[in-house]
């Protein structure tokens, strides 16, 4: 199947029409959100004559996009940030952008530990790229070390026609509903990179949804810190944008990341069993600890029996939804005892993924007066010890599978063997499968063999529809053979 590239139709985005026909390269850390960022700021400067470079290496402008979850993550920065000062030095042109979630947290204090940073940009500050390039490149002093980390109301109002996708062959696409988080965990310096919440309105994504659809976007993946937060001016939520987004014919496949579970509303539940099947069988909500105690103490707003009441709630009404979630060990004051909990847990539910981490100091965070008191060789001990139950649980579940027919959107060539394709399920399994196939097509594969993060098969040959491109079409044989 040849698919329209969705990168064909650019309308000029931003504030400064100058054409300059320098190159590019944007570098990325971090979740979805900064990925997809990267994007705009890629289409932000596209649509003022930038191309894009074929590395750091030959670039007239860097971008960093930074995250700064964990202390490691924001440190890697700046040992990344070290290694451009040859290409610095080579190059006196070479203009080099702090942006992201470091550049929001450090502000003007990157330029006493990184000199070489030409300028600080937050991640609600996107849409000022060109203009602050062009000052710089215009030799005006007052752009020299500009930061700009104003949290800008309407910085979620980016003109989609300009997004630079990434890998639009993919026929996937994110779309960005809900920016920033209005929850307060302990832990957490989102709510300080990101500022508060801010939503789109439903015409304006549903718009950018169906202009994806005409472009050859089959799946869109509605984005936000609390995406389940979203609640545009008129009192949309995500239960309507779902419902809306369930009836565009080309949109086949629609996922949304992350849920925070005090949000997981019965009304939310209803639109997503009333989606299917369009709307994919799998959810990412991160429970963070197995503990009551210790969710308290990370101020969640659910503890362990509610959250266990959720997944019960959801997959009564979806039975094939599977689950992935998010855990933090060694938070202040966690006992053995509450540590075990957490192991229980994943017994109870059956995640199929799990994210883990060992609680990491953020500056600004109301942890900090918990004080850091799980030593670090237990915190390690822990995170092993989680690691090895879960992996052998997904082990289990994984083997299930063997024999079985799943349809899949392929992603592209597999990264390990070359002679294979990797495409995704519904459910979010990653499949590499041997085959006649090409990025963004639906193929149906059969199950030979498994490991506890992804399944292995081949194509089937004989089957009529083995190249399926239409909606739903694969659904069926996917369920009959699922059940
Ligand atoms: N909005 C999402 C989480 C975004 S951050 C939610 O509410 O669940 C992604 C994950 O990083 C979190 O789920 C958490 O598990 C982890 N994380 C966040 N802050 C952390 C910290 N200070 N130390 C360790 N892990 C952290
Ligand atoms: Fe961070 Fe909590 Fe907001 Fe998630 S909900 S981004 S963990 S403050
Ligand atoms: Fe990191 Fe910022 Fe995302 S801190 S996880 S890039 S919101």
């Amino acid at each position: 199947m040849t698919k329209p590239d969705p990168r064909s139709d650019r309308s000029e985005a931003c504030d400064s029409p100058d054409i300059t026909g320098d190159r590019y390269h944007v570098e990325t850390w971090g979740c979805q959100m900064n990925v997809h960022d990267s994007e705009k700021l890629a289409g932000a400067l596209e649509s003022v004559g930038y191309r894009k470079a074929a590395g750091r290496h030959d670039a007239d402008v860097i971008l960093l996009n930074t995250c700064s979850i964990r202390e490691k993550a924001a440190e890697k920065v700046f040992s990344e940030i070290g290694r451009l000062l040859p290409l610095k030095r080579k190059n006196p042109r070479l203009i080099v952008g702090l942006c992201g979630c470091v550049a929001q947290q450090e502000g003007e204090a990157i330029f006493a530990r990184a000199p070489l940073i030409d300028f600080v940009m937050g991640p609600r500050a996107t849409a000022s790229l060109p203009r602050t390039l062009e000052r710089l490149r215009a030799g005006d002093p007052s752009a020299h070390r500009t930061v700009d980390t104003e949290y800008r109301e309407d910085s979620i109002r980016f003109p989609f026609d300009s997004i630079r996708r990434e890998s639009p062959e993919t026929g996937k696409a994110y779309v960005t509903i809900i920016e920033g988080c209005n929850h307060r965990c302990t832990y957490c310096i989102v709510p300080t990179t990101r500022g508060r919440e801010v939503c789109r309105p439903l015409a304006d994504v549903l718009a950018e949804v169906r202009s994806l659809g005409q472009k050859g976007i089959c799946e869109v993946e509605f984005l936000g810190q609390t995406v389940n937060a979203y609640r545009d001016d008129e009192g949309n939520t995500l239960a309507e944008l779902l419902r809306a987004t369930a009836k565009i014919d080309d949109i086949a496949r629609i996922r949304f990341t992350t849920s925070h579970p005090a949000q997981m509303t019965d009304k939310l539940m209803d639109a997503m069993q009333a989606s299917r099947p369009s709307l994919c069988p799998y959810l990412h909500l991160p429970v963070q600890s197995g503990s009551s105690a210790v969710l308290e103490r990370m101020r969640r707003g659910y503890d362990r029996e509610t959250y266990l009441a959720k997944i019960g709630n959801l997959r009564q009404r979806i039975p094939e939804m599977l689950f992935g979630t998010d855990v933090i060990v060694g938070f202040p004051g966690e006992t053995e005892e509450e540590f075990e909990q957490t192991l229980q847990l994943l017994d109870e539910v059956p995640f199929d993924t799990v994210y883990s981490f060992t609680y990491s100091e953020r500056p600004g965070t109301r942890a900090l007066d918990f004080g850091d008191d799980v030593p670090l060789a237990v915190k390690m001990e822990r995170l092993r010890r989680l690691q090895a139950r879960q992996r052998e649980i997904q082990r289990g579940r994984n083997l299930m599978w063997i024999g079985r027919q799943v349809e899949l959107l392929v992603e592209g060539c597999s990264k390990r063997d070359a002679t294979r394709w990797t495409g995704r399920t519904p459910d979010h399994r990653i499949v590499h499968f041997a085959g006649d196939s090409a990025p963004g097509e639906f193929v149906l594969v059969e199950i030979t063999a498994a490991t506890p993060y992804s399944l292995v098969g081949r194509q089937c040959a004989t089957e009529k529809n083995s190249r399926v491109t239409k909606k739903g079409s694969l659904d069926e044989a996917h369920r009959a053979s699922s059940a």
